[in-house]
């Protein structure tokens, strides 16, 4: 994969930095954003030592067989606007997957890509803000996709949840393809912000809507039945006793279909 490979299935005029390694794309995205680099600018990354993840976790990302990228924004929204662009990414990253490839996904909320049940991307979303003019400066989008399994399968941590798009080698050209199709997708949904042209895909798409569900929020767990999602990609969950929560972070997890919750 290098940058010609990528340029050459990209129809948007971004500028693509590739780099064998980095501790995080998005750390390395930072830092060009901070220093002035335009909006659109992507890092690639074929290896990461210390990818990042949601929640404060790390990011397992040194396979050869992933995709690890960041985009450069500059929104002109504040910053309670900022759960927009993960969503949007949600759905960005799951319709380039589906249009490259032969496989359905789904999205855990918040942004999650499964298919046939097994996580094969993460996207972490980070902003700076400017006080000052009470919006963001920049932000960063980073996405990492398991395109095939790692040569010596996935690391014992993760190797029960981690899936992959190819179960075994990716087409050598399929990565440059993909983020190709991811930040074209990308822009194509972005360029409507405020018209969220990716809400009703990230709402059919859901995995977790009709599902019970312990939603993870700081030191709390809140279960119920998460029962939709709303224009703003806020998950409601209605609890037991009937209380109607809306989450607009966290991290929900589907309760195994045994488990009692009386709703
Ligand atoms: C998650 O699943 O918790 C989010 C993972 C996000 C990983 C991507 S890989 C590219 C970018 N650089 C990072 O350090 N993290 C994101």
């Amino acid at each position: 994969m290098d940058a010609k490979d990528i340029k050459k299935h990209l129809k948007k005029n971004v500028e693509i930095i590739i780099y064998d390694v980095a501790t995080s794309s998005n750390i390395t995205a930072k830092e060009l954003a901070s220093k002035g680099a335009k909006e659109g600018t992507t890092v690639v990354v074929k290896s990461q030592t210390n990818g990042r993840g949601r929640l404060g976790r790390s990011f397992i990302s040194n396979s050869e067989n992933g995709l690890y990228m960041s985009i450069i924004l500059r929104p002109k929204i504040p910053i309670d606007k900022c759960a927009n662009i993960t969503a949007l990414a949600s759905v960005a990253v799951l319709d380039a997957i589906e249009s490259t490839s032969q496989c359905s996904c789904q999205i855990k909320w918040v942004n999650d890509i499964y298919i046939n049940d097994k996580k094969v991307c993460g996207i972490l979303t980070e902003a700076s803000y400017n006080y000052e003019e009470n919006l963001l400066d920049y932000v960063i989008c980073g996405i990492g996709v398991n395109v095939a399994p790692p040569k010596n399968g996935f690391d014992n941590s993760i190797k029960d949840i981690a899936g992959a798009i190819f179960e075994k080698e990716a087409p050598s050209i399929y990565k440059s393809v993909l983020c190709a199709s991811i930040i074209d997708t990308f822009f194509k949904y972005y360029n409507e912000l405020e018209k969220k042209p990716y809400i009703n895909k990230y709402k059919e798409k859901s995995s977790v809507i009709g599902k019970k569900v312990d939603v993870y929020r700081g030191d709390e767990i809140i279960r119920g039945l998460a029962i939709d999602i709303n224009d703003n990609a806020e998950l409601i969950v209605k609890t037991e006793n009937g209380d109607i929560c809306v989450f607009n972070s966290g991290e929900a997890r589907v309760r195994k279909s045994g488990d009692k919750l009386s709703i």
